[in-house]
């Protein structure tokens, strides 16, 4: 298994090129399966989740192109020729529950995996299920899989979810828009990734309102035609990349970034002490000297501070001048990251959800393993800034949401090698 070797200490100076967003993607690849027209995506990053996902939609019967280098891909559900999501693409790539919504949309039919534990907390799809069974979906549970039929269709009803859930609102959202009837659901996701999906399904056809607000209004219509939609910018990879220069020190320019997509994370970085300009690229953030400054985070749903990079952030707490409170509101279990940093001279205390960070003067190199995506690259960025060299292990965990993540860094002049086992 290949290991990436961070050597710590260079200053970084440079641009960066921020990809297509990950979880946007992958959910606008199965909302193709709503449509007999072919659905077009342009500015797809190149990741491992993304090619999983291209497996588990082809043995669906997609035909899936990949066109200009891989860039873009064309999706062409024109017949669905098998309802069944195996456990074995399932259980790679939790996302690939998200094909339950658009198949229960255009087939009233599906059997997918349940996708299992996961390392930051249980995940559970009760939040889908139950919304699909108040649109008349008739769901049973056998031997792992959901099976689900609305052998006359779905119906449009009011639905209220008891906390947001990104998953469970876009899977709802796409099984809603070939319901019969308005839908209207609360308490839905903000997120971007959930926004540019509600788009891409107008420019579909779709009649969606609200979508960006808490309530979104689905009026059901007969059928999706196909489109060509470009994927934004990928908020969690731009705000990885803008904690490298806040950590490592240096100024680099993110292209592609805008604050409001990673705006809960420029305000915290501004209150540490760094330096973010809105340029005509991009974003270009600054740490000139000195530490930054210790500042608390609480992870919430969009707009709030990510979850997804809370990993990255505790990273620069680390090194950061004071003592940091990062609470962790999402997911149960995702402090995995603590444990390795602390064998990299970090302290950090953690009770329940809520992790104490006192920053010290100097992190040194150590050999770390990467337990998930997100805490992976914590331990990267950790590394840049650490004494000496650190081998992060595990790297596939890294090639599934970060396209070219060495050659990206190298390119801002970070020491970054990945090393074949
Ligand atoms: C998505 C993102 C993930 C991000 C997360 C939160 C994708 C592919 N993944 O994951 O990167 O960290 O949003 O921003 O887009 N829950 C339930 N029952 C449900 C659904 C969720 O209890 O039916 C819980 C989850 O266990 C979790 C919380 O709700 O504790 C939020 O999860 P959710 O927003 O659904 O995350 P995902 O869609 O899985």
């Amino acid at each position: 298994m290949d290991s990436i070797v961070v050597t710590g200490g260079a200053e970084l100076s440079g641009e960066i090129p921020i990809a297509g967003a990950k979880n946007t993607c992958l959910k606008l690849m199965c909302a193709a399966l709503l449509s007999e027209e072919p659905l077009t995506l342009t500015n797809v990053p190149r990741l491992s989740d993304v090619e999983t996902l291209t497996t588990l939609l082809e043995s669906l019967g997609t035909e899936v192109a990949s066109v200009q280098g891989g860039n873009s891909l064309m999706l062409s559900a024109a017949d669905i020729t098998n309802m069944t999501a195996h456990y074995d693409i399932v259980r790679k790539l939790r996302a690939s529950f998200n094909v339950l919504g658009p198949m229960m949309g255009r087939c009233g039919e599906a059997i997918v995996s349940l996708p299992g534990g996961c390392a930051i907390g249980a995940r559970k799809v009760d939040l889908h299920l139950t919304s699909l069974e108040a649109m008349g979906a008739k769901i049973d549970l056998e031997e792992g899989y959901v099976h689900a039929s609305a052998p006359t269709g779905l119906k449009g009803t009011e639905i209220e979810f008891p906390f947001v859930s990104v998953g469970a609102t876009e899977n709802t959202l796409c099984a809603a828009v070939l319901a019969k009837g308005t839908t209207v659901l609360k308490n839905v996701a903000r997120e971007p990734d959930t926004v540019a999906l509600a788009h891409c399904l107008i420019a579909m056809g779709a009649d969606i309102e609200g979508a960006g607000t808490s309530e979104m209004v689905i009026r059901g219509v007969d059928a999706l035609h196909g489109t060509t939609h470009r994927v934004i910018s990928d908020r969690i990879e731009l705000g990885t990349y803008m904690i490298a220069p806040a950590i490592a020190g240096g100024s680099v320019e993110l292209i592609g970034g805008t604050r409001d997509l990673v705006a809960a994370l420029a305000d915290k970085l501004e209150e540490a002490g760094v330096e973010i300009t809105e340029t005509d690229k991009g974003l270009k953030v600054n740490r000139a000297n000195g530490r930054v400054k210790s500042v608390d985070v609480t992870t919430a749903p969009f707009p709030g501070f990510p979850t997804d990079l809370q990993a990255q952030m505790m990273a620069l707490m680390c090194t950061a001048d004071g003592v940091a409170n990062l609470e962790e509101t999402i997911f149960e279990n995702r402090f995995m990251h603590a444990p390795e940093l602390i064998r990299m001279g970090a302290d950090i205390d953690v009770h329940g959800g809520t992790a104490k960070v006192t920053g010290v003067e100097q992190l040194r190199g150590a050999p770390v393993m990467a337990t998930d995506l997100r805490a992976s690259v914590s331990l990267i960025l950790a590394g840049l800034a650490a004494e000496g060299e650190t081998v992060v292990s595990r790297v596939y965990h890294l090639d599934r949401g970060y396209e070219r993540l060495e050659a990206k860094l190298q390119g801002v002049g970070a020491k970054v090698e990945r090393v074949a086992a």
